[in-house]
């Protein structure tokens, strides 16, 4: 993670607002390595953090004004702690506001505070930026204030914000990533327990992350409506499995004796679900083992499986993909993230000639095909903002 870009804040505090800010905090972007659509399924899922995030300087004011300026829009948002309401017309700011709001809910008393923010993720690229901007805001509200909030719950409390106040369904994923990510780990999560562990990454490996450009809306209808299917899923299954709470309950087993009962294309959704869980288990298991080969034949089923039963890959997700597995050397590729755009997951070995090669490589065959040149970026797993803030 980039210090300076806590330092960035800091100085950018320093010129707008004529005064030393009193905290300053970080919290990276996240991508996911595998278990795509699992975690609102009470599933598995192995993200990392990334070494790009959002930083926020700030200081107390004596009243009950917040006032924000965003270093990347460069604008300016005031309101007051009591009169907290959600604005389209400044998107960024409504993620700080639906964290203070819910800290407010629930009975932790704020002050008014003047803050900068800072950040150097692609915005709405597939990396998580809202949940780090989540995150970055408890954690500056934590400190300035002194709160007493545990790290589960400050990542629930993010969660929630977005869920809530910014109005979009997404799952605990990403704000949980973004806190409690390790460096050179990525993070085993249980999405019904919360229990999780960090799983270390092979160190000869880079992660190498390619943006195809298609912005891609979360709170798009696609989400939503493949969140029904499974709920319409676990309808249909519990007909014959009394009991049965949510995907993650449903065994392989169970899933093939039952299928043929249940509606095809609900029943296509859940097999995307019950599949990926064991991929996730089974990738950590790979990942123990430094069985790079199977980690890449585990990324290949994933892609395949959210591209023709979860359906929500797209025609540049796909070539990406498949210009990758063209290169004798890389040792895994998917689609990351909700998908329908977005950005897609590569292992690469970490000497640099291999790395510019493979960039190269599917670069310009995207060039060729799509008509542009995609971004990248080659990441390596950072701390979370647990961890940075000390
Ligand atoms: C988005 C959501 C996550 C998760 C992924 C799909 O990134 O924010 O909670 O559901 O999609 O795996």
């Amino acid at each position: 993670m980039p210090l300076s870009l806590t330092e960035q804040a800091k100085e950018l505090f320093l010129q707008t607002l004529a005064g030393k800010p009193d905290v300053a905090v970080i919290a990276p972007g996240r991508v996911n390595l595998i278990g795509e659509h699992t975690d609102y399924n009470e599933g598995y899922v192995l993200p990392m953090a990334v070494d790009r995030g959002i930083a926020i300087a700030g200081r107390k004011r004596d009243d009950l004004k917040i006032t924000l300026y965003s270093a990347d829009y460069r604008e300016q948002e005031e309101f007051n702690l009591n009169a907290i309401r959600h604005d389209i017309s400044r998107p960024w700011a409504n993620y700080f506001k639906g964290v203070a709001l819910l800290l407010k809910q629930n009975g932790i008393p704020l002050g008014g505070c003047e803050a900068v923010i800072r950040g150097d993720l692609p915005q709405g690229g597939g990396l998580s930026s809202s949940a780090a901007l989540e995150v970055a805001s408890a954690v500056f509200l934590k400190k300035l204030f002194g709160v007493d909030l545990d790290d589960l719950d400050l990542v629930r409390l993010a969660q929630q914000a977005e869920n809530k106040f910014v109005g979009v369904q997404c799952g605990i994923m990403d704000p949980f990533a973004s806190h409690m990510g390790g460096k050179d780990h990525a993070l085993f999560i249980d999405c019904r327990t919360l229990e999780h562990d960090w799983i270390p990454l092979d160190s000869g490996h880079k992660v190498v992350v390619f943006n195809t450009g298609v912005k891609r809306e979360l709170a798009s209808s696609d989400y939503n409506e493949r969140r029904r299917q499974c709920e319409e899923g676990v309808r249909q299954f519990a007909k014959f499995l009394p009991g049965l709470r949510s995907l993650r309950d449903l065994s392989l087993c169970d899933f093939e004796k039952y299928q043929g009962q249940v509606e095809p294309l609900v029943m296509k959704r859940c097999r995307h679900v019950v599949s990926e869980n064991q991929r996730v288990l089974d990738t950590v298991e790979a990942l123990k083992a430094k069985n790079l080969e199977k980690v890449k034949a585990l990324f290949q089923e994933s892609h395949e499986s959210l591209r023709d039963d979860y359906e929500v890959s797209c025609h540049e997700l796909d070539t990406l993909v498949e210009l990758a597995q063209e290169h004798p050397l890389q040792k895994g590729s998917r689609m990351t993230g909700a998908g329908f755009g977005g950005c897609t997951v590569h292992l690469v070995p970490g000497e640099e000639q291999v790395l510019e090669n493979f960039i190269t490589y599917v670069s310009e065959g995207y060039q060729r095909r799509i008509g542009r040149k995609p971004d990248y970026y080659v990441f390596n797993a950072s701390p979370g903002a647990k961890f940075l803030n000390g």
